[in-house]
């Protein structure tokens, strides 16, 4: 399928079709395609500047940096290109403190780097490239006691995605986040919360752990949604962190540049706009995906919903009526909708899943009692 141009919540492929888009992009296009304020961005930057270098600040930077300093409750921020780059970034620093030990949880994902790599469990992602980064120990997610026991005063860095994506939607509990932020403190190793997906107002609050009140961690990421598409990504750290690292230590010829941050600076206008909706709409999709009788988890317009067999032909065929969704974890639908969705969007896409029993059933010429039609709730 080759995708050709897109509009609101619509994509269109090369014969025309209209696809409902509830991926945007694995999470990057949460304003929809063809946004007319970020196009309006867009279009003036190109003709006006696009790259001066981190020799000289630019008009857009500074003020991005403020805004993701505020909406993190933190104080200085490092421009990146990617998730990924905005990952090793935390790791260099956290490990400029001497101590080499990462905690990290099971079933993560933190992108594609050697370092990223070496804090992902998943054997599918590592394997290949291993040796990795050493003193990398792996816990399970939401389990206080194994976290107390692998943390200590070696520990640089606990990593955590407050809501996993790629792992299959798994949100951190509320004790669980806490007992991070206790142990970080009490170790003094830097907490990383990794908000590259389920950061920037995915879950209605502008991060996922402000979820839970008080909570703020040392160093938070952030990449997918900040540019609208324009690669971009952020390192944002708190006063003790940032004093781990030192000009010259890290650096980006790309990073932060004007066209980027101009684009950055009407997303997160946009963003802030768009929490009320994000939070009401989200909370209608989880209630509408309840109706199919299976866990579903993810809060805001981060949705998983937890089969018991393999979803890839669920995906197909949802593609087959229109609907974009995707399967992360083998088993697992996951929703990522734009924060322009509707009621009415959700309406659609439920629709569209409920037909599914009867096309799988279609396709494959197979009886009632597919496992595959059974596990969507039909
Ligand atoms: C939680 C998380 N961290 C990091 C990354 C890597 O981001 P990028 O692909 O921009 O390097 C991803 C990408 O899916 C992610 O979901």
């Amino acid at each position: 399928m080759t995708i050709t141009h897109g509009d609101g919540c619509n994509l269109f492929d090369t014969n025309g079709k209209r696809y409902l888009d509830f991926i945007s992009g694995i999470g990057v296009n949460a304003l929809g395609h063809n946004h007319p304020s970020i196009t309006r961005a867009i279009t003036a930057q190109a003709g006006r500047l696009i790259h001066s270098s981190n020799l000289f600040h630019n008009e857009y930077q500074q003020a991005v940096a403020k805004r993701l300093a505020s909406m993190a409750g933190l104080t200085h921020v490092f421009f990146t290109n990617s998730g990924a780059e905005a990952i090793e970034v935390a790791l260099k620093t956290a490990k400029a403190s001497g101590r080499h030990e990462l905690v990290a949880i099971e079933n993560g994902f933190h992108g594609r780097t050697s370092g990223a790599l070496s804090i992902t469990s998943d054997r599918k992602y590592r394997a290949p490239f291993e040796p990795l980064l050493p003193g990398v120990r792996f816990v399970a997610a939401n389990e206080k006691k194994a976290l107390r026991a692998a943390v200590s005063e070696k520990t640089a860095a606990i990593v955590v995605e407050s809501i996993q994506g790629e792992g299959g939607v798994v949100p951190m509990t509320e004790p669980y986040l806490r007992e991070v932020r206790r142990l970080a403190t009490d170790s003094a190793a830097m907490w990383i919360a990794d908000e590259t997906q389920c950061g920037l107002g995915r879950t209605g609050h502008h991060f996922a752990y402000q979820r839970f009140e008080g909570l703020v961690p040392d160093i938070v990421t952030t990449a997918k949604p900040l540019a609208a598409g324009i690669p971009l990504g952020a390192t944002i750290f708190g006063e003790r962190a940032a004093a781990l690292i030192n000009l010259g230590e890290h650096g980006s010829t790309f990073g932060g540049g004007p066209f980027a941050c101009r684009v950055a600076l009407a997303v997160l206008d946009e963003i802030d706009t768009l929490l009320p909706n994000i939070r009401s709409t989200g909370a209608y999709l989880h209630k509408r995906l309840s109706e199919f009788g299976l866990p579903i988890r993810g809060e805001g317009m981060m949705a998983g919903v937890q089969l018991d067999t393999p979803g890839g032909a669920i995906v197909e065929a949802a593609r087959e009526k229109g609907l974009l969704i995707n399967c992360t974890h083998d088993t697992v639908l996951r929703l990522l909708p734009p924060y322009i969705a509707t009621k009415a969007h959700v309406d659609e896409a439920i629709e569209i899943l409920r037909g599914l029993s009867e096309f799988l059933q279609r396709l494959s010429g197979q009886a009632e009692d597919r496992p595959l039609v059974l596990s969507l709730g039909a």
